[in-house]
């Protein structure tokens, strides 16, 4: 992602994460957890997620779409999910704050990782669904 694209993803409330089941039903749900952990990599932790994540058992390829106003972006690319270790316990350690924060209990219960291999404008006009990277 370039900067504008970090800086809008790190700005929206939640982004749209999209999985296919073997079947080929789609699932698109919203997730706030989101973090980037560099230009092709980002993370978003685990708290609900369900026909997701029995989705990413099979099929670890994903969209993420993200938008405001009319400027969006579609990252695709595969999810590795950790449940153990250093990047975990950091994810982990921030939604368990986050719980505290918001008053409400919240548990991470593993990091999706996601690296990015293609991005697609997803603004609507002229380049509307182009590959940008
Ligand atoms: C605004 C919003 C933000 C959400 N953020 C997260 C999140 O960061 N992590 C998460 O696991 N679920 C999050 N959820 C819940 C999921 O969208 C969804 O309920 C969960 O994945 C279960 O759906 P599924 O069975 O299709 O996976 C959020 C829901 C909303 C409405």
């Amino acid at each position: 992602m370039n900067e504008r694209m970090k800086m809008l993803f790190e700005k929206v409330p939640a982004v749209i994460l999209a999985t296919a089941g073997t079947d080929g039903v789609p699932n698109a749900v919203p997730v706030g957890a989101k973090k980037i952990l560099d230009d092709e990599t980002i993370l978003i932790s685990d708290q609900f997620l369900n026909k997701t994540l029995a989705n990413l058992k099979r099929n670890p390829k994903v969209s993420v779409t993200f938008f405001e106003g009319h400027e969006g972006y579609q990252l695709k690319g595969s999810v590795t999910i950790e449940t153990a270790g250093k990047r975990y316990e950091e994810t982990a350690a921030w939604i368990e704050e986050l719980g505290n924060k918001v008053g409400f209990p919240l548990q991470s219960k593993g990091a999706v990782i996601l690296k990015i291999k293609e991005i697609y404008g997803v603004s609507p006009g002229p380049g509307a669904g182009k590959k940008l990277a």
